[in-house]
């Protein structure tokens, strides 16, 4: 029996509604394959917490989270009742950086049985590798001068083995994928790191003659996800590039509850920690209509973290099939609730038992 214990944070907003319905995914994937098994151990840990509290989560709360296999996280973030950068860098980031969550990937891919806003979507399938520790996301920096001559200053950190470690990631997944990597720059505007960033990403290329590169500005990399997705396969990008192009790929399959994510620990030391790409939703919270996919689709993520690609793949097609069956929330045209989808899901995979043993 293989058992894994995980760590759960619903969070803020619908991400306590779309939780819960994927841990029962997951339940069933268990179920599944019989000789899976997996332990929750929720943590309570949000904006309401630190309400009660005055913290994001309790001082223990890194040493506590050590010890999971994974952390399986939903949205942080309630603006209205804590600023954003207290309950994120509290919570999400904070956990990013103590646990060495360099790799953030996220794919996007045409998923049949959703509406592309797209005018004439082609067959796209690409795999964006966002840098999680550095770049623009940077502590370095201060505020002086209270008042009229008020000044911020941010500083972008970019260190080269932050940036050869998330490029020879993409390389190395480009080569189990369509073996090319494109590069998210903006040397042209952006005078010191972005240079830097294209020297980088020759000197790794060099190690990957059989992976075909292309690099281009991120305004024109925004515009081309937009008008040819199909053209890409691996695009590795800075923290903030990567944060908004996945946005983007969330947009164009049909919503971005739909995208899921993967923080990824590479050097083995901590967990890593599955979340979907996006956030809270204070808009839609509290009805019910929140879509699962995201969350659900970043279970599957996990499971292929843990070695058990093939009932993920099982765990997409699935999906894939309740889409294409109109089980759809309001976001993609459909009238489903949240649970309404989330439960389809599950009765479905149980009744492909017979095609997955
Ligand atoms: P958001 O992703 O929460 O919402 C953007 C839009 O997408 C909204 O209209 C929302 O209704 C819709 N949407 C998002 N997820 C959906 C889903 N599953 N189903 C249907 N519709 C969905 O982004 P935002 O509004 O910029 O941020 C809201 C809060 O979440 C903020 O506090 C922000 O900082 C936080 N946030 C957290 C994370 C995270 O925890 N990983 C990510 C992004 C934003
Ligand atoms: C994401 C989110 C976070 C990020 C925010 C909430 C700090 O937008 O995971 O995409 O920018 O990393
Ligand atoms: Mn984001």
């Amino acid at each position: 029996m293989k058992h894994f214990d995980i760590a759960v944070i619903p969070g803020d907003g619908i991400g306590k509604e779309v939780v819960p319905p994927s841990l029962n995914v997951l339940n069933t994937i268990a179920e599944l394959h019989g000789g899976l098994k997996f332990s929750f151990t929720e943590f309570p840990w949000s904006c309401e917490y630190y309400l009660e509290h005055g913290e994001m989560m309790p001082e223990s709360g890194l040493e506590t989270l050590k010890n999971f296999n994974a952390i399986f996280l939903g949205a942080v973030g309630n603006p209205e009742m804590v600023p954003d950068h207290i309950s994120l860098w509290g919570l999400l980031i904070k956990i990013r950086r103590a646990f060495e969550q360099t790799i953030n990937i996220r794919p996007a891919k045409y998923f049949k049985g959703l509406r592309s806003p797209l005018v004439n979507p082609k067959d796209f399938d690409l795999l964006v590798v966002r840098e999680n520790s550095e770049g623009e996301y940077s502590e370095v920096g201060g505020r002086i001068h209270s008042g009229q001559d008020e000044t911020a200053i941010q500083n972008a950190v970019f260190t080269r083995k932050g940036t050869e470690r998330a490029m020879r990631y993409a390389f190395d997944l480009a080569k189990q994928r369509k073996n090319h990597v494109t590069s998210a720059t903006k040397s042209n505007g952006i005078v010191h790191s972005m240079p830097f960033w294209d020297e980088v990403f020759r000197d790794v290329q060099k190690d990957y003659s059989d992976i075909g590169t292309a690099s281009y500005h991120i305004d024109a990399l925004a515009a081309a996800f937009v008008t040819k997705p199909e053209i890409f396969d691996v695009i590795v990008a800075s923290n903030l590039f990567g944060d908004i192009l996945t946005d983007i790929g969330g947009a164009i399959m049909g919503s971005i509850g739909i995208a899921p994510a993967a923080n990824l620990n590479v050097n083995g030391k901590y967990p890593s920690m599955f979340e979907p790409v996006h956030g809270s939703a204070p808009d839609i919270v509290g009805k019910n209509i929140a879509n699962p996919i995201g969350q659900i689709w970043t279970a599957k993520m996990m499971l292929d973290h843990f070695g058990e690609a093939e009932l993920g793949q099982r765990l997409i097609d699935v999906i894939e099939e309740v889409t294409e069956d109109q089980y759809k929330t309001p976001d993609i045209g459909g009238k489903s609730t949240t649970n309404v989808v989330a439960d389809e899901i599950c009765s479905r995979l149980l009744k492909s038992e017979a095609l997955s043993k």
